[in-house]
């Protein structure tokens, strides 16, 4: 027996049941963000390794273990580039940014990604993918808080006009480059005598990423971190104040936030406000993002403020499975031809007016493989067409079909059924019903 493959572990395939959800986030969250003055960007798949690398920071889960990238093939001078399927969306949209100079355009510049593939080799486990797809936003050239508090309540309209509910909104503020290295310092002498019985994750975490010991999940840390100092009580005053413009403005978003002092986020780019939704059931997150300031710095632009977020789509569909939210169905099939003879003639005339109702748009199914009457009566049913269009005998023979209403249960039964020429067949259809 030939081997049978299966797709690689973390990697789905998105079947056309599920595809309704697919496009009803896609409808949706394009006319929300569009709404608000995004415009559309998509970029490639593969960028130079070192975009990642500069703008997620070394010490974090996504670059350190689970990106894929390679040597590429070298090219003629003999060189290699080290390249990468893209684990996030905000680091190549930056790049983006600067290398076609939007900087020169009117700031802010706000652009969506919508249905982006990323790519983390994480540990498979529930709503965790090795392939997931984000709608993001990214707000570049603008640090003004209203900006941070139009995110917070784009994306809570997207969810909204979904029709979610009873999502929480968690915000926080991990301050920027003047007052978080104190923290960092406070945060990491209050760790110290604690570190001999800390995991051994977060014995990493205090010289590469000390933020992230508030993130830690190992129950044996769950009391330092409910003691630890919080970085909220030690913003500077410009920080303090933006933090609460935010807070002032999200109330005409009229969103209902919670401010979370825990939230850190997982990568190193992000300063002063931070946000995670997450569904009331579990505390996995359907979305994460938060301010950037220095980023466009750090990937070798100008000093440039940055804000987004990036929605796992994934997740996203199993909340609304989770919520019993149905998206809207794909159109029905309208009509379903039937030929009852063996010879050419009769698969002629079926594909021939198969065709004609597709090209006059209306959307029509036909019998393959010439089955029986019986089989194809039984197709015809069951594709939920509310016609089927029989060709028998008769109807060859004089230049007409039999239109048959198959959703016409309580119907008289001289009117289920009527005999038409084929001529009038697409605007007996079309002009029904006006
Ligand atoms: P992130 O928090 O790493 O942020 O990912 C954003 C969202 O993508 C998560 O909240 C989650 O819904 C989804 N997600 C992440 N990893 C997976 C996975 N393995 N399987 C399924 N869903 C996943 C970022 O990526 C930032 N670039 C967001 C951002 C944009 N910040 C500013 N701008």
């Amino acid at each position: 027996m030939p081997e049978q493959y299966k797709s690689l572990q973390g990697f789905r395939d998105i079947l056309p049941d599920e595809q309704p959800y697919w496009r009803f986030i896609e409808k949706i969250a394009s006319e929300v963000a569009q709404l608000y003055g995004y415009r559309r960007i998509d970029t490639p798949i593969l960028e130079e390794t070192a975009v990642f690398h500069k703008s997620s920071g070394e010490g974090t889960d996504i670059v350190e273990h689970e990106m894929y990238n390679f040597d590429d093939r070298a090219d003629k001078e003999g060189k290699r580039q080290n390249i990468a399927l893209r684990p996030e969306g905000t680091a190549g949209v930056v790049r983006a940014y600067l290398e076609h100079g939007m900087f020169q355009l009117a700031q802010p510049v706000k652009l969506y990604y919508l249905g982006t593939e990323m790519f983390r080799r994480e540990k498979p486990q529930a709503k965790r993918y090795r392939q997931h797809h984000q709608f993001g936003c990214e707000a570049l050239g603008e640090g003004d808080p209203a900006i941070d508090a139009e995110m917070i309540g784009l994306l809570y309209q997207v969810y909204s006009r979904l029709g979610l509910q009873h999502i929480r909104v968690n915000i926080n503020s991990i301050g920027d480059r003047n007052c978080r290295p104190q923290y960092i310092e406070l945060l990491k002498n209050y760790y110290r005598p604690l570190l001999a019985d800390c995991c051994d994750d977060c014995k990493i975490r205090f010289t590469k990423n000390p933020l992230r010991l508030l993130d830690c999940k190992e129950p044996q840390d769950q009391p330092k971190i409910a003691a630890a100092p919080r970085i909220t009580d030690h913003l500077c005053e410009p920080c303090q104040e933006h933090f609460e413009a935010v807070q002032r403005f999200l109330t005409f978003y009229q969103v209902p936030y919670a401010i979370d002092k825990l939230i850190v986020r997982g990568l190193d780019y992000y300063t002063r406000t931070v946000f995670e939704f997450t569904s009331e059931v579990d505390n996995v997150a359907l979305n994460g993002g938060g301010r950037y300031d220095g980023l466009a710095e750090i990937l070798g632009g100008p000093t440039t403020p940055g804000i987004g977020f990036g929605a796992g789509m994934e997740r996203i569909i199993l909340e609304m499975k989770r919520q019993g939210i149905v998206p809207p169905g794909e159109t029905a099939t309208r009509v379903f031809v039937v030929y009852f003879g063996k010879t050419p003639e009769f698969k002629n005339a079926a594909v021939q007016i198969t065709a004609n109702l597709r090209q006059a748009g209306i959307k029509a199914e036909m019998s393959y493989g010439d089955r029986s009457r019986k089989a194809q009566m039984k197709q015809s049913n069951a594709s939920g067409a509310a016609y089927a269009v029989i060709l028998g005998d008769d109807e060859l023979a004089n230049g007409t079909v039999s239109l048959k209403n198959l959703q016409a249960d309580g119907m008289e039964i001289e009117n289920k059924q009527i005999q038409l020429p084929q001529s009038e067949l697409i605007a007996y259809l079309t002009g029904e019903g006006k």
